[in-house]
């Protein structure tokens, strides 16, 4: 790929906020027909990865990070960008509430989240350094990535030139490829779960519905314009929810909006089952032929789900001139460039939050009635 500097330019980069997110994510915390615990039984889990993992574990406390703002809010709490005042560097500490992780019956994804993020290390992928909790709260250490997320370039440029869609989709494609040879679904793929650095690489975040899963799964959950029909059906679905995933991604990048959008989940839903797309006329063939075998319902036709798994997706005559090596070894000029201006700890590119006066972080002398729940942490 040749370099796409400045193809963003004359868009609207330096406005306010983004505007409007996607739906909210879904959980299944009403009475599924069967539970992840019946999948895992179903699925004979055979972990490939030690469950033995105390490396992260406790490795911090809150005293070791003064906490600075607010960089974005979840369903279960907010992300904070922190210092840490040993060595002075940035993090970004995500907190979540342990009464409000039970209460919607995440238990066992948070927990997921946590181990699956500590196995993977990849150049798109955020790190992360370790997890602690309180009496209140689990907290996750990772780097701060500067750049914002992509949704909010995206909003800004409302839709991308196909150089530069291709540029996050090629790079998006390789960080999917590697959780799926270490059989983790990652199942959140949307445009605010992707962030970028300081030079404009991506970097995966939010591992909240990362699953090891060696064959099929059942639970409900995503976010609505990304869930593929089979997983709306309460069907069993495998690692190609993430092609479909990945699918509605590159339509996004490439139109600005999602093909199966409705302001009504349930709208959402019947229009992902029923699968009808119109496709923009300025979509050019090779891109379109793409795009009709990733937003597949059948799951025989679905690329990455055939014979020929994940390469079948990336020796598509559309990534044609992507140079895979080089682009793993980050040895591609990136399309666009966050403007960084105060140096590392920059926040210029998220949203303000109203930040919460009253946190109840650090408590440790009061009942803590989940606290068994969450040992990994
Ligand atoms: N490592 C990080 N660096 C910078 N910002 C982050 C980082 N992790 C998360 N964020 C910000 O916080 C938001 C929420 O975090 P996320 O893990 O996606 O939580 P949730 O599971 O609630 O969606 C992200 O969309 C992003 O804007
Ligand atoms: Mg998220």
């Amino acid at each position: 790929m040749t370099s796409m500097e400045g193809v963003v330019q004359g868009t609207d980069m330096d406005n306010h906020a983004a505007t409007k997110q996607h739906q909210q994510q879904i959980y299944n915390t009403g009475k599924p027909n069967l539970k992840e615990n019946d999948s895992q039984v179903l699925t004979k889990k055979i972990s490939r990865h030690s469950d033995k993992d105390t490396t992260t574990k406790g490795k911090y406390t809150l005293n070791d990070f003064q906490i600075l703002r607010t960089l974005g809010t979840g369903s279960f709490g907010r992300v904070h960008l922190t210092r840490s005042v040993h060595n002075g560097r940035f993090y970004a500490m995500k907190v979540l509430k342990k009464e409000r992780v039970v209460n919607m019956k995440q238990v066992e994804h948070t927990n997921d989240e946590r181990k699956m993020l500590k196995l993977s290390q990849h150049p798109f992928i955020i790190r992360m350094w370790g997890t602690f909790q309180d009496c209140h709260n689990l907290f996750m250490i990772m780097d701060y990535i500067e750049g914002g997320e992509l949704f909010s370039l995206l909003r800004k440029s409302q839709r991308f030139p196909t150089p530069v869609a291709k540029f996050y989709a090629a790079e998006v494609f390789l960080a999917i490829e590697y959780l799926h040879n270490l059989d983790i679904i990652y199942r959140d793929l949307k445009p605010e779960n992707i962030l970028l650095d300081k030079n404009g690489h991506i970097k995966l975040t939010d591992f909240g519905f990362a699953k090891e899963v060696t064959d099929v799964t059942y639970t409900l959950c995503g976010t609505p314009d990304y869930i593929a029909p089979e997983v709306v059906a309460t069907k069993p679905y495998n690692k190609s929810v993430d092609w479909w995933s990945f699918g509605i991604l590159i339509f996004e990048m490439l139109t600005g909006y999602t093909p199966f959008y409705d302001p009504t989940p349930m709208k959402t839903y019947e229009n992902i089952l029923n699968g009808t797309i119109t496709y923009p006329d300025y979509l050019p063939p090779d891109i379109l032929d793409l795009l009709q075998k990733l937003i597949v319902k059948d799951l025989t036709q679905r690329l990455g789900n055939l014979q020929g798994g994940s390469d079948d997706v990336k020796n598509h005559p559309w990534f044609k001139e992507v140079i895979w090596e080089r682009l793993l070894s980050r040895d591609i000029e990136t399309p666009y460039e966050p403007p960084i201006t105060s140096g590392i700890g920059d926040t210029s590119q998220f949203d303000r939050y109203p930040e919460d006066k009253d946190l109840d972080y650090g408590i440790s002398d009061v009942a803590d009635p989940y606290g068994e729940l969450f040992q990994d942490f």
